[in-house]
C-alpha cells in the first residue's frame, strides 16, 4: 500500500494533467503576516461551489532549499461555509490522507485548536504518536472564518506504526493535500478527545517554493511561537502557557 501511494505520489509530481484540475496554482504568492512581518509562500484554494476556501503558508528556514528542513512557520486561514464561524479544515503534509502527517484546525470557543493525526486509510484519523511540535503565534476566528499563525517543529517528517514519511523541502516542492468541512469537530474541547465526520471537500496540490519561501529571519520570526493552547484537556483552564496576542 505503502509503494502503490508513493508511486501514485511520483506520478502526481510528474502530471501536468492533474496539476491543471488541482483547485489552486503550484506557484505560490506572497502572504506577509501585517502584525509580524512574516513572509510567507501562499497557496489559496478559492471559494466554490464546493469548497468556502482556504489558504495554506509556509515560511522555511534560510536554508530549507538546500537542506530538508525539519520545521517550518505555517498560515492557515480557512473560511467558514456559512458565515457562522465554524468548521475545520486540515493539511496533509504529505498529499495523501493515509500514511502522511495530517494536521486538523477548528475554532473552539475563542481558541483555534489543533491536532496531529495520521490515518492508515480513509476514515478517522488516529492520534498521530510521533514527534511533532505545535506552538502558535497568533490565531483569529470571526463570521467568515478562523486563522493560525504557528510554528510546526518536527512536522516534516513522520512515522506511525511502522510508516515513515517526510516533505522534502530540498526538492523546493512539496506536494501537499487539504481537507475542509463545514461542521466543528464533536467533543472538541480538547484536541485528542475529538470526533469528525468526513470533509465535504478535498484535494491534492504541488506547492512549489519561491524565493520567497525561505528567510535569513527565521529564527527570530520563529522566536515569536510562544503559545502552546493544548484546549481543556484536564477540566483546567483552555489555555496552555503565555499570553495570547490577536489579530482582531
Ligand atoms: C472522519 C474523518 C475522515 C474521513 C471519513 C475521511 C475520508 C476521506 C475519503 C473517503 C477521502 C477520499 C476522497 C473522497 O472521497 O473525497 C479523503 C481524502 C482526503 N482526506 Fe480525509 N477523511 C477524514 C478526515 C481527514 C482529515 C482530518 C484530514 C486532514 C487533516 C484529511 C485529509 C484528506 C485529504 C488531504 C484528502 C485528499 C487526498 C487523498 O485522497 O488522499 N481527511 N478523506
Amino acid at each position: 500500500m505503502k509503494a502503490f501511494t508513493r508511486s501514485i505520489a511520483a506520478l502526481v509530481a510528474g502530471s501536468a494533467f492533474l496539476q491543471s484540475c488541482l483547485a489552486q496554482s503550484s506557484n505560490p504568492t506572497l502572504f506577509t503576516d501585517p502584525n509580524t512581518g512574516i513572509r510567507f509562500n501562499a497557496w489559496t484554494v478559492a471559494p466554490s461551489r464546493f469548497s468556502p476556501g482556504l489558504t495554506f503558508g509556509m515560511a522555511l528556514p534560510e536554508d530549507a532549499l538546500s537542506t530538508d528542513a525539519t520545521e517550518f512557520i505555517g498560515y492557515l486561514s480557512c473560511n467558514s461555509a456559512n458565515n457562522d464561524g465554524r468548521g475545520w479544515c486540515g493539511i496533509s503534509l504529505g498529499g495523501y490522507m493515509p500514511g502522511n502527517l495530517l494536521l486538523l484546525a477548528y475554532p473552539q470557543e475563542d481558541d483555534v485548536l489543533t491536532s496531529f493525526r495520521f490515518a492508515s486509510k480513509y476514515t478517522m484519523p488516529d492520534l498521530y504518536t510521533g514527534n511533532a511540535t505545535l506552538t502558535q503565534i497568533s490565531s483569529s476566528i470571526n463570521s467568515t472564518g478562523f486563522s493560525l499563525l504557528f510554528r510546526c517543529e518536527g512536522c516534516l517528517s513522520w512515522e506511525q506504526d511502522g510508516t515513515t514519511g517526510n516533505a522534502s523541502t530540498s526538492a523546493s516542492q512539496l506536494l501537499l493535500g487539504w481537507a475542509q468541512a463545514e461542521e466543528n469537530p464533536t467533543d472538541g474541547a480538547c484536541p485528542d478527545d475529538l470526533s469528525l465526520v468526513k470533509h465535504e471537500a478535498n484535494s491534492l496540490w504541488i506547492a512549489k517554493f519561491d524565493r520567497n519561501a525561505t528567510s535569513s529571519s527565521y529564527n527570530s520570526w520563529a522566536k515569536l511561537a510562544t503559545n502552546v493552547v493544548t484546549g481543556d484537556c484536564d477540566g483546567g483552564g483552555s489555555n496552555g502557557t503565555g499570553t495570547k496576542p490577536r489579530w482582531y
